[in-house]
């Protein structure tokens, strides 16, 4: 818990945007956890399991009993991703000597051998991390002779190990016994987003992110990398991007650092899903291009100006010019270079908040409108010049709801093609998600998914 809390120190996020909200659902997930922590599934003194387990019994009468100090987690099938959860799992359960709040209560007039071993069983380990996998698993704990888990894939051993590690407590540690429990998740999306455009964040402060969150049981890490602030992503093919677009020399992650990220995912069974934000949120890019950056570097809302005329809803001015082909030269580069880094099937392409003043700002589009165009037909010109690439790359697109649901730039659902297009919503709670659902996408609820995702199994 005490990582969490070091995750939604607010201080560090300035403007509440999306980015900010997973912090304060993080943060009411823990408060709102306090309660289900002490009423128990299994009656007072019993043992529980975060987030909510599905079944879970414990035999009478309520034994446990020491894990051996040769305790260890034996897969009965080698995998790299595997072994490392199983070895960083064997050493916290031998040496975290955790207190519960609520103390389970054992009879102890029934003395059973210590634990020696648990096996872990997994039927297909070719399965890949990626939406919808089995997460399942079964764990059984006898009152003599080895536990074991099983499940369909790595991942799912990855959630039972989770629950394992839970269930120790006490120094010596100690583990109930004559225990069963299965699970699965409710929902297969259990995120949280990280913008590391307005704030870089270290290599370190992402990875202890990604444990936190399968600590918690979540899957995704939805990384808005870049934004109107700062473009921390060294690219091969655009160095100059992050070289003249990031906050510094040390404020950028390079290909190694990227590896790094993606491999600690897969070793905590979080996927580490890109975000390139684009066309909106990409004032940054105009400090290696300028010229295909419509209202770069201004002020946010001009003096004495409308609302409906400010160039963007928070200061970070600038949006891709959708009808410059230098756009597409960079984009392109960028796209497959992100393809290339993240193994990950989605790619999140942004697409939120074009606010019409920043692309009126510019010569190019004030003609295309003085000649009867309109700010939407833009929006589709960039839309049609950039998601047949992405899913050529054999990539699902993500895009915020924004694409498809702005008030004033929109483009067609014709345009995007359901099959290969899932939109996440960030406005008006759960009607905006039911509008996107009811129109035929996949749907994904930044705020409600999260918020239920915290209760596994509720
Ligand atoms: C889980 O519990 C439900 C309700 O008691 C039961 O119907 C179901 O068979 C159980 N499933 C497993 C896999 O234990
Ligand atoms: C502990 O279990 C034993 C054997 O089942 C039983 O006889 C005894 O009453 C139990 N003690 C308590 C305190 O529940
Ligand atoms: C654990 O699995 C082994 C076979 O892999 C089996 O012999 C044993 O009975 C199982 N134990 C429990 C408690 O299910
Ligand atoms: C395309 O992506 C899917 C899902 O990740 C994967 O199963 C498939 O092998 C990929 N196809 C190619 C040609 O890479
Ligand atoms: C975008 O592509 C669709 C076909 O997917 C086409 O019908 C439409 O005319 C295109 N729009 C523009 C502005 O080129």
């Amino acid at each position: 818990m005490q990582q969490i809390q070091q995750m939604v120190n607010p201080a560090r996020n300035y403007w509440f945007t999306h980015t900010m909200i997973p912090r304060l659902v993080l943060l009411a997930i823990y408060i709102f956890s306090l309660p289900i922590w002490s009423v128990d599934s299994a009656g007072k003194g019993g043992i529980n399991v975060w987030p909510k387990h599905r079944n879970l019994t414990w035999s009478q009468p309520r034994l446990a009993t020491q894990l051996s100090p040769t305790f260890t987690i034996t897969p009965l099938s080698e995998s790299k991703h595997l072994v490392s959860a199983t070895s960083r799992y064997n050493l916290l359960v031998l040496t975290e000597h955790h207190h519960p709040l609520v103390t389970p209560i054992v009879n102890q007039s029934v003395t059973s051998p210590p634990l020696q071993t648990l096996n872990v069983d997994v039927v297909d380990l070719g399965i890949p991390l990626q939406h919808g996998v089995d997460e399942s698993y079964t764990l059984t704990i006898p009152i003599s002779g080895a536990a074991n888990l099983t499940a369909q894939t790595i991942w799912g051993a990855m959630r039972g190990l989770e629950t394992f590690s839970q269930l120790v407590w006490d120094n010596p540690p100690r583990v109930p016994v004559g225990l069963y429990v299965w699970d699965s998740p409710l929902f297969a999306h259990r995120g949280i987003l990280l913008d590391t455009s307005r704030n870089y964040y270290s290599v370190e402060d992402i990875t202890r992110t990604i444990a936190a969150m399968s600590a918690n049981k979540l899957n995704v890490f939805h990384w808005h990398i870049t934004d109107s602030h700062s473009f921390p992503l060294m690219l091969p093919s655009e160095p100059d991007l992050a070289g003249k677009g990031s906050y510094g020399p040390n404020m950028q992650y390079s290909p190694e650092d990227v590896s790094k990220i993606v491999e600690f995912g897969l070793d905590h069974g979080v996927r580490v899903l890109p975000e390139i934000d684009a066309p909106g949120h990409t004032g940054s890019w105009a400090a290696a291009y300028p010229e295909i950056v419509t209202c770069a570097n201004m002020f946010w809302w001009p003096a004495g100006s409308e609302w409906a005329d400010r160039l963007a809803s928070e200061p970070g001015t600038g949006h891709l010019n959708p009808l410059n082909l230098k756009t597409y030269q960079v984009l392109k580069n960028v796209i497959h270079d992100v393809v290339t880094m993240f193994p990950e099937p989605f790619y999140h392409s942004g697409a939120d908040e074009i606010i019409p003043g920043c692309w009126k700002a510019d010569p190019s589009i004030q003609s295309f409108l003085s000649n009867g165009g309109t700010l939407s037909q833009v929006l589709e010109i960039f839309v049609n010049s950039t998601l047949p690439y992405i899913l050529s790359l054999n990539r699902t697109v993500v895009y915020w709801e924004d694409v498809l649901l702005d008030d004033n730039v929109n483009v067609q659902s014709t345009v995007l093609p359901k099959a290969h297009v899932i939109l996440q919503t960030w406005n008006n709670g759960l009607s905006n998600t039911k509008r996107i659902v009811s129109s035929g996408y996949q749907g994904n609820c930044i705020i409600c998914r999260l918020l239920l995702s915290g209760l596994w199994a509720r």
